[in-house]
């Protein structure tokens, strides 16, 4: 059974997660979404938060499972007996970056593969990061995240302004 793993932030998820994940789940049998949780920052959504949001934005596939790791993603693949992680590469600034995080996941862990697959192009532009500034300033996000996480942003933080929105960083 060929399982992959997907890791990422996903604060929040956006479509170009959900299209890589729709894409992933046909390539291999299993596909884990796995959410780093990073205590040393202060994410927009909790992990339990992102974990529904992803769960429920995934519920039409039925080969995909959400988890969660802390530390470093060779060491969760590792326990798990996982032993392929798959990434969406979106432009070329985003390539020095995963190919040295490939290179060193391999060099930590030879038994993996790194499958890349390049972003559908509609979603290019968009990332968690640019997300969390449009949600601190109140910026519409319609078509950049799935409908689902729209609606958890707008109960969470609805038209916010920089004041009442000091935990999105
Ligand atoms: O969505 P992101 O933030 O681009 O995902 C980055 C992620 C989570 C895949 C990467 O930071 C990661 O794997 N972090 C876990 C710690 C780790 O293994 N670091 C060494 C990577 S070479």
């Amino acid at each position: 059974m060929r399982i992959a793993v997907y890791p990422g932030s996903f604060d929040p998820m956006t479509k170009g997660h959900l299209d890589i994940i729709e894409r992933g789940s046909k390539m291999f049998d299993k596909l884990v979404v796995a959410i780093l949780v990073n205590s040393s920052k202060t994410p927009c959504f909790t992990t339990l938060e992102r974990m529904e949001m992803i769960e429920e934005s995934v519920k039409h596939l039925d080969n995909v499972q959400v988890e969660h790791f802390e530390g470093l993603l060779v060491h969760y693949m590792e326990k798990n007996n996982y032993k392929y992680v798959l990434r969406g590469l979106r432009a070329l600034a985003d390539f020095e970056n995963e190919f040295q995080m490939a290179s060193m996941n391999k060099k930590l862990y030879p038994e993996i593969e790194v499958v890349i697959l390049m972003t559908n192009i509609k979603y290019s532009f968009i990332s968690s990061t640019l997300i969390r500034e449009i949600i601190k300033f109140g910026g519409d996000l319609k078509d950049m995240v799935p409908e689902l996480v729209y609606k958890k942003i707008d109960q969470k933080y609805g038209r916010v302004n920089d004041e009442d929105n000091s935990a999105v960083k």
